[in-house]
């Protein structure tokens, strides 16, 4: 090859390597566009935020303010201080009113003051403290059973432990009204979910009878005390299915401990059933024991295998000195002080009594603790919830998709420390500001008039 030939291949050669890695350069810092349509990604443009602003304009044009997450300007019992101003409150789950007491409260500042605010790590490396078997002893004993394992957080207590216990190959069957922490536990496990009708225990058999034998391990989860609608499922039939087609049977305690049962010993206690026949008892520390956090109660082998191999105990911390501290006041409370379970006993039949009366319509309420108000469509639930705000009560608004489109309602949670002068005026008024609402159409009718 002659020598200008020669240069003029090395040219080209060069100048092919300087394109090719001039290319590859620009390809690593040029975004991938595979297609001219992609958009930027952006929050904005997530359909479900896209439907969450629809809903604020259509709530903005009917005039109804958002009444969740209304700041409280301190603690909250059967009154609350909203903006300066004192309101009826029935928007707490204090079920027993522990929740500021003096003695809980010194509880947890005496725990502060002596561990301080943290024990910092997972208590498989962070170690123990007494505080933590403290109160696994007394939600035990509470729950009579050998043993408890305490939680950071209620939810993650039935994600993990559910997620954790259950496997591919495994059924759950829940009642279709549970907890959105036991839906996502038994997502987690990748366990075959079904749901039976609300309190419909024969359809629960019959789901039994089905499919019991296409699978590995069996577990039911139901709650002691159904959170929107007051109502809790036959525990003694519960049981018999459970021992009758060999599987386990799990109950979330969240508001049904220190609520049913005389001495607020929970569901086992109101239907007098040995509470070892329950496989995995679950509760949270938010409500009636007046702190943060959620246990398991049950074997001491099932709380000794989640305490070394739960992912959500294992890697996450152990629950903090103030939490522990007025959880187990709360809980030496609940033993010393029954007469608190009796006025919320009292307090929450009277005010379903008054609201049958009144014609309003609770739906399957029993009147412990939790009585729906049930309205019909979710605008409707929010302007009552505002209307009865303006009259001096808090109360709040269930709206879609926590519960059905056709079934939103303001939701009452009544405490031990109500005055019976606070239920009738609260009854009263919801009976008054509902017919007054109805009186002005339903929720289109409104929207017709507010677009006018
Ligand atoms: C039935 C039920 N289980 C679990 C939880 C979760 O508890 P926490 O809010 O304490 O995390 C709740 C919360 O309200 C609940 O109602």
């Amino acid at each position: 090859m002659a020598s200008d030939d020669r240069a003029k291949l090395m040219d080209s050669l060069k100048a092919n390597r300087r394109s090719a890695r001039g290319r590859s350069a620009s390809a690593a810092t040029r975004p991938q566009t595979t297609s001219p349509k992609r958009k930027v990604f952006d929050f904005k443009e997530l359909p479900q935020v896209k439907q969450l602003q629809m809903h604020r304009a259509a709530a903005d044009m009917m005039g109804i303010e958002n009444p969740f997450f209304r700041p409280h300007d301190g603690l909250a019992v059967e009154t609350s201080v909203i903006g300066g101003q004192t309101y009826d409150n029935f928007a707490s789950y204090n079920y027993l009113g522990l929740n500021g007491h003096p003695r809980v409260n010194a509880a947890a500042k005496a725990a502060v003051d002596q561990y301080g605010t943290s024990v910092s790590a997972s208590r498989i490396v962070a170690g123990e403290r007494p505080f933590h078997n403290e109160l696994e002893s007394a939600l035990a004993s509470i729950h009579g059973v050998e043993s408890a394992i305490v939680m950071v957080s209620g939810h993650a207590t039935n994600v993990t432990t559910i997620g954790h216990l259950m496997h591919k190959g495994d059924l759950v069957l829940t009642d279709s009204f549970v907890h959105n922490s036991i839906a996502e536990g038994v997502r987690l496990s990748g366990a075959t979910r079904m749901n039976f009708p609300h309190d419909d225990l024969d359809a629960l058999e019959k789901m039994l009878a089905d499919h019991r034998h296409k699978f590995d391990k069996v577990l039911i989860a139901v709650e002691g005390l159904y959170s929107m609608d007051g109502d809790f499922p036959d525990l003694r039939k519960l049981v018999k299915l459970k021992q009758a087609y060999d599987v386990w049977l799990m109950v979330d305690e969240a508001h049904s401990i220190g609520v049913l049962g005389k001495t607020g010993h929970g569901i086992s206690e109101h239907f007098g059933i040995d509470p070892t026949e329950v496989e995995i008892w679950m509760g949270t520390l938010s409500k009636t024991f007046s702190s943060c956090g959620g246990y398991i109660a049950g074997s001491k082998v099932l709380c000794d295998y989640l305490k070394v191999s739960a992912p959500g105990f294992v890697f996450s911390v152990g629950l903090s000195p103030a939490l522990a501290g007025s959880a187990i006041a709360s809980a030496e409370m609940l033993k010393q002080e029954p007469e608190r379970v009796e006025r919320l006993q009292k307090n929450g039949s009277l005010f379903l009594k008054l609201a049958k009366e009144a014609g309003l319509n609770t739906g399957p309420s029993t009147g412990y603790a939790v009585v729906p108000v049930i309205v019909g469509d979710s605008a409707g639930a929010a302007m009552l919830s505002n209307r009865l705000l303006a009259k001096g009560i808090n109360a709040l608004p269930i709206i879609f998709p926590a519960v059905p489109e056709k079934s939103a309602r303001i939701r009452f949670f009544i405490t031990s420390e109500h005055t019976e002068e606070q239920i009738i005026r609260a009854v009263e008024t919801t009976a008054a500001e509902l017919d007054a609402m109805r009186a002005d159409g339903t929720a289109v009718d409104r929207l017709i008039k507010a677009s006018r």
